[in-house]
């Protein structure tokens, strides 16, 4: 019953986690808009709302589970802090490539380890989108340290209303809407740039360490599924586990 409790624990540390990240995600968006960066906003913004499909998962997941012990939630601590954008891309970095590479394997470790495949298997796919996470943050961390934001070459174009420029800099103002230049992000168009290069060399990054995490999870299915195989286990969607059994509490 220990083990289960721990599992439990863990999932209700990770439910907390995501939780934490949406609202601390929206508070960066607010302060990366004031200090006009509107496409690091943006990208906060929505990475907020992604991590609620992860806490909605792993709500899902405790509850088919027994229930979140009371523990956990006297060990909540909601960290606050003042941050600039540059700081809370920082920290969101590292926040997302803990989550990443250590604590969600680590999670889907232990599932696996009590045969709860389809669970173990539903947290790597989470670990592969805290990647991307990192991915995107390091990419606009990267460009606002080197002074690129904006400086870089075009093609840009005006978030606000779509007005795009093929040479040179971000203007300083839309000619367009008249919104300042933190509105201006680097188009998805054509390579004519390093720094465009540099957006496709990114996105390569991106698609390998995807492909990493498929070929982890796949993995993970196989030897999974020799060890039920073998040992004539229920499939998951009928699984009799301890933790449903013996639902935890303190
Ligand atoms: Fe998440
Ligand atoms: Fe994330």
């Amino acid at each position: 019953m220990a083990d289960s409790l721990e599992l439990l624990e863990s999932l209700g540390t990770a439910l907390l986690g995501e939780t934490f990240a949406r609202a601390r995600y929206e508070s960066y968006a607010k302060t990366a808009g004031k200090e006009g960066y509107q496409e690091i906003s943006s990208a906060f913004a929505e990475i907020a709302l992604q991590e609620v499909q992860h806490a909605k998962q792993l709500t899902k997941m405790i509850d088919r589970l027994g229930g979140i012990p009371s523990v956990i939630l006297s060990r909540a601590v909601l960290p606050i802090e003042s941050l600039t954008t540059a700081e809370a891309l920082r920290v969101a970095i590292a926040g997302e490539e803990g989550e990443a590479e250590e604590f969600y394997p680590a999670i889907a470790k232990r599932l696996e380890e009590a045969d709860l495949s389809s669970f173990a298997a539903q947290i790597l796919a989470i670990a592969a989108a805290e990647e991307h996470h990192a991915d995107r943050f390091r990419w606009l961390s990267k460009q606002l340290d080197a002074g690129e934001l904006f400086s870089g070459q075009a093609p840009w174009v005006c978030r606000k209303c779509g007005f795009r420029v093929e040479d040179g800099a971000a203007p300083e103002v839309c000619p367009s809407c008249n919104h300042p230049q933190g509105w201006f992000e680097r188009s998805s168009g054509k390579v004519t740039s390093r720094a465009a290069e540099e957006e496709v060399m990114a996105r390569k990054v991106e698609k390998e360490a995807s492909q990493r995490m498929t070929s982890r999870h796949d993995e993970l299915k196989k030897r999974v599924t020799v060890r039920e195989e073998k040992a004539g286990a229920p499939k998951d969607d009928n699984f009799s586990s301890p933790l449903i059994e013996e639902p935890a509490s303190i």
